[in-house]
Order: structure tokens, then C-alpha cells, then sequence
């Protein structure tokens, strides 16, 4: 049975998409899904095309081939804004937050509000203020203000500013890049707690990862890339860190071990 076919109506489903740069193919003919209220992982090896895959997803790449559907419908972004229109936010490596804005400023980027009336229109800093204090609370995210500069945040805490953008704005579908590589292990639990809640408030969330405990803690699916191609798919309760290994690096499963629920061909 394939791992697609069990989530009745996925929010994002990837069928067939392929993207070369150059003479490069990055990702090949890679189909995958990911539920509403499911942390669905995406593993595989450095160069795999995890992060180019995201990125065709989210509307950084155009992709070659393929296509991307959301909520049913295909969807081809060309640019990242209107995969954010519709729903999908996505938290890249590098975050993506301004180190010379607060808090406050950072979660309205590209969104500021104004209140005024007709042409005379000032920016609503108090209304965004104490929006951006609700949007941090809601998730349970500790800074020292929301006036505080980025700059002076922990690296956790800066991870979960930008999870808090990604998810403070109707999204339907939260992408991370591996959201917690520069993290030590009490930040990194925080995010992952944050991951949940995001999971637990019905959002589809797909999060790359190379830390294999972290995605069997966390993720209810997993997908397997390698050299640019989905090769397998587990659900994570049915899998172990030895099968998501021997998938990764393409290592023989032992004759009397039980196949992955592929939806290779
Ligand atoms: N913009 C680009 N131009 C040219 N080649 C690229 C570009 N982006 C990615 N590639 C190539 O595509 C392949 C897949 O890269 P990608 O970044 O998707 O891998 P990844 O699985 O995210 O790896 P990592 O775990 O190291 O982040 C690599 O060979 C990479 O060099
Ligand atoms: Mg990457």
C-alpha cells in the first residue's frame, strides 16, 4: 500500500516533479504527500535534493516536469509570494529574519499593518505589537520583548520567531529546512515542542531532517530521498532508525526483512 494512499486528501501532494540546473538533475520524477495535522519528514543524504524539492514546492523553483497540488488543486507558483498567498510558509536554513528589526517587526515583514483613513495612513506599531505578543503566545514562544532586536536572540528563539511567521498567517501548509541543525538540545526540544503544537492546531507540516531520533520523535511520515529521487515511505511508528538508514544509503534490506511502504513503481 502507498504511504499517498492512506491519507485520505493530503494538503500538498507532489506528483512526478523533476528540476535539473543545467546539466545538474538536483530532483527526478520525486511524488510525496503531506497531511493536515501530520509532521510528514523528508531525509536523505547531503545533495539529495530535499532542500531543491522544498523549494519547487514553495515557489523558489519553477520545476521542470511535474506537478503540485494543494488542498486537491494544482497549484504553480512562480514565486514564493503567491505560494504564500495561498497557504504555504516555508522556514529556510537561514531564517530569513531581519537582525536590525524587534521581534514585532520581523513577524509583519512584507505584512505591516496601517490605520488611518483614506490617503492619510500611519503604520499600526501598537496593533502589531500586541498582535505579534498573541501570535508568540498562542505557541508558547519566549522572548524578552517583542520589541527586543532579533540580533539579540538566542538561536532557538530565533527559530521560533520565524516558525511563528510562517504559521501566524492563515497557512495551511509549514515547510522547515532542517529547523534545528544550529541548535543545542533544550532549543532544540522547545522547536520541536512548537512543531507539535503546529501539527496539533491541524497544519501540514514537512520538515527536512538529517537527525534521525528527531524525525522518529517527531514525524508521523517519512520519505526517503537519494540522488534526487523519492525511493521510499514509511509511516514513522512502523520503522526503525536501522530501515531509515539502510533507505538513506540505499543499503540491501535483508531478504527476510518487510518492504517499506513504497510508492515506487
Ligand atoms: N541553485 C542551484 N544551482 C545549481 N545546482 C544546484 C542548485 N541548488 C541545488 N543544486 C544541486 O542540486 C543537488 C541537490 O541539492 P539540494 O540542495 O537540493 O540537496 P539537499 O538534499 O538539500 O542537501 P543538504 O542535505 O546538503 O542540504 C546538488 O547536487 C546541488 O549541488
Ligand atoms: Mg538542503
Amino acid at each position: 500500500m502507498s504511504v499517498a494512499d492512506t491519507t485520505p486528501e493530503p494538503t500538498l501532494v507532489v506528483q512526478h516533479v523533476s528540476k535539473s540546473f543545467g546539466s545538474v538533475t538536483a530532483v527526478q520524477d520525486a511524488s510525496l504527500s503531506a497531511g493536515a495535522g501530520e509532521v510528514t519528514a523528508i531525509i536523505g543524504d547531503n545533495g539529495a535534493g530535499k532542500s531543491t524539492l522544498i523549494k519547487c514546492v514553495s515557489g523558489v523553483h519553477r520545476s521542470d516536469a511535474g506537478e503540485v497540488c494543494l488542498d486537491g488543486h494544482p497549484v504553480g507558483f512562480a514565486s514564493p509570494e503567491e505560494g504564500r498567498a495561498r497557504g504555504i510558509e516555508t522556514v529556510y536554513q537561514d531564517l530569513a529574519l531581519v537582525d536590525d528589526l524587534a521581534v514585532w517587526q520581523n513577524l509583519f515583514l512584507n505584512r505591516e499593518r496601517t490605520r488611518g483613513a483614506g490617503p492619510i495612513r500611519f503604520l499600526d506599531r501598537q496593533g502589531m505589537q500586541r498582535e505579534a505578543e498573541s501570535m508568540l503566545q498562542r505557541l508558547d514562544v519566549d522572548v524578552p520583548s517583542v520589541r527586543e532586536r532579533v540580533r539579540r536572540l538566542s538561536g532557538g528563539q530565533r527559530q521560533a520567531v520565524a516558525i511563528c511567521r510562517a504559521a501566524g498567517w492563515g497557512s495551511r501548509l509549514v515547510i522547515m529546512d532542517e529547523p534545528t541543525a544550529a541548535l543545542g538540545v533544550r532549543e532544540t526540544a522547545r522547536v520541536e515542542e512548537l512543531i507539535r503544537r503546529l501539527r496539533d492546531d491541524g497544519l501540514a507540516v514537512l520538515v527536512i531532517s538529517h537527525n534521525f531520533d528527531q524525525v522518529l520523535r517527531l514525524s508521523d511520515r517519512v520519505w526517503i530521498m537519494r540522488q534526487g529521487r523519492v525511493v521510499d515511505g514509511f509511516r514513522t511508528a512502523e520503522t526503525s532508525a536501522e530501515e531509515l538508514v539502510a533507505a538513506v544509503t540505499g543499503a540491501q534490506r535483508a531478504a527476510n526483512q518487510p518492504r517499506g511502504r513504497s510508492q515506487q513503481p
